[in-house]
């Protein structure tokens, strides 16, 4: 993976990887000697596995290499040492020697940390992760010594490990369950998700549990055809956006998008990644992004995004410069990668997004999701009623006229301490608060959304058309 580099005369490499073994087992080709160096073992050859020189220092080990020609010196944890300046100098000072040689150093490491004196003369690249053909030869492994059948579908739900976590979680699977388990490989998954503290996994939520907006529903419910087997020429939806009323069931619905897919819920705050250090707050972004795609299939939900926009105006110029930045590489990442991926992203305040979130195009949809409708409100109480096991009657769904899904939840949990009288009494709901600003919020969602929620009158308009059709069919014959 490295042969056009070192054939072009790159002499310093930096490779980026959690893999330092593999590393060792993939760069050696054709052409070069490869050798090790690590601050314990010294120089070994690679070929040969023998020490080669018993050489501790970083120092002496990065001048041995001044010596040999068409040699790779795959150094381990060099960066560790780069604050010595003995250390910058000498390869410094290599650089122009190996070039000419035809040799190379070759840093490996997890993180690029690089100094300023040295870092124009590295090249970076990525040590992929264990390709799905890979994932399945180490299984292939295992099932031979141990004589399991071999999955495929457990080798490629490994896809995003690195080889040794691949091992780890294949073994762990035959210990638990006898054979390679797709969703034990998955649950161990789960860690690097965890390990990255970048992100979190949440349960995700069933569809029947949302009441109405059959818009939305039924919009997603089609999008999924092009994540199926035979859906492959479809182009496949990147991400919806949910705004509107708060409490109406945004966060929940796209919960539920992720058991409707049946792939794992990640929830990613950007607002958390944020960090007062130049440049770590970009640098957590893409790191999040990175792992992402190496996860492989996942829900991304972004809850309340206006958020992270919130306070940006006030705190000044880089602040708001950073959240832009991070949230135009996350956008950008979202219209680029391969990954089967999907962004819910929701929103209770735009006018607290900037307007190129809001541009056409970012988003497969951006959806208003309103108040209930009667309609959705007695589904809401028919749920509620199931999941808190009141007995609120269908009837009030018109004195519930003004009330959110969560407030109608409000209601169903106080009734259970206070009767549902005093309950209802108590309740202000928030559309009575804030009128205007939910006002504001149709208004804007007029020609830029679409609607979520199956209107009443629309839905008796156009009941009424159809009768009226209907007898004008009737008048004919
Ligand atoms: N349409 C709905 N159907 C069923 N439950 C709802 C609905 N809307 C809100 N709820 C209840 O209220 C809770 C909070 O709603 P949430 O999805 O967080 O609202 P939002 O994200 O729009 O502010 C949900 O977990 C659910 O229990
Ligand atoms: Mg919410």
């Amino acid at each position: 993976m490295i042969k056009e580099y070192l054939k072009a005369g790159y002499p310093a490499i930096c490779l980026l990887t959690q893999e330092p073994h593999r590393a060792e087992a993939v760069l050696p080709c054709e052409g070069w000697r490869f050798v090790s160096w690590d601050c314990l073992q010294g120089i070994i050859d690679l070929e040969a596995k023998k020490v080669l020189e018993e050489i501790i220092d970083p120092v002496e080990a990065i001048r041995w290499l001044d010596n040999f020609g068409d040699t790779v010196l795959i150094a381990h944890n060099l960066h560790l040492f780069l604050e010595a300046p003995e250390v910058a100098q000498a390869i410094q000072n290599g650089i122009i020697r190996w070039k000419s040689i035809g040799s190379a150093l070759v840093m490996v490491s997890p993180v690029i940390q690089m100094r300023p004196e040295i870092e124009k003369y590295f090249h970076i690249i990525d040590l992929a992760l264990p390709s799905d053909e890979d994932l399945f030869t180490i299984q292939m492994d295992f099932a031979k010594k141990l004589n399991v059948k071999p999955n495929r579908k457990a080798a490629r739900a490994a896809k995003g490990l690195t080889e040794f976590e691949t091992e780890t979680a294949y073994a762990l699977s035959l210990v638990k369950k006898g054979y390679f388990s797709t969703r034990v490989v998955t649950e161990n998954k789960a860690q690097m998700i965890r390990k990255s503290g970048l992100m979190e996994f949440w349960q995700p939520a069933d569809i029947q549990d949302v009441g109405g907006l059959d818009a939305l529903k039924s919009f997603i419910a089609n999008r999924i055809r092009a994540y199926e087997s035979d859906g492959e020429s479809l182009p496949r939806p990147k991400g919806i956006l949910l705004c509107g009323v708060p409490g109406t069931g945004k966060s929940l619905t796209s919960k539920a998008v992720a058991s409707l897919l049946n792939w794992p819920l990640i929830k990613l705050d950007i607002g958390a990644l944020k960090n007062s250090l130049v440049g770590e707050s970009e640098r957590r972004m893409r790191q999040a992004t990175q792992v992402i795609d190496a996860f492989g299939e996942a829900i991304i939900w972004l809850d309340e995004c206006e958020k992270m926009f919130a306070g940006t105006k006030s705190s000044g110029e880089t602040d708001a410069g950073t959240t832009a930045g991070m949230f135009s590489h996350f956008l950008n990442w979202m219209a680029e990668t391969n990954n089967s991926v999907l962004v819910m992203c929701t929103a209770n305040n735009i006018s607290q997004l900037p307007p190129e979130f809001l541009r056409a195009g970012r988003f497969d949809a951006t959806f208003f999701v309103d108040l209930p409708t009667k309609a959705e409100r007695i589904e809401i109480i028919k749920i509620m009623n199931r999941k808190y096991k009141t007995d609120i009657p269908l009837s009030w769904a018109d004195r519930l006229t003004g009330f959110t899904g969560a407030e109608i939840e409000q209601l169903a949990k106080d009734s259970l301490f206070d009767g549902i009288d005093e309950a209802f009494q108590n309740l202000v709901p928030i559309s009575r608060s804030m009128r205007e600003e939910i006002n504001a919020l149709r208004d804007w969602a007029k020609n830029r959304a679409r609607l979520a929620n199956t209107p009443d009158n629309l839905e008796t308009g156009q009941r009424k058309l159809r009768t009226v059709k209907k007898k004008g069919g009737d008048t004919k014959h």
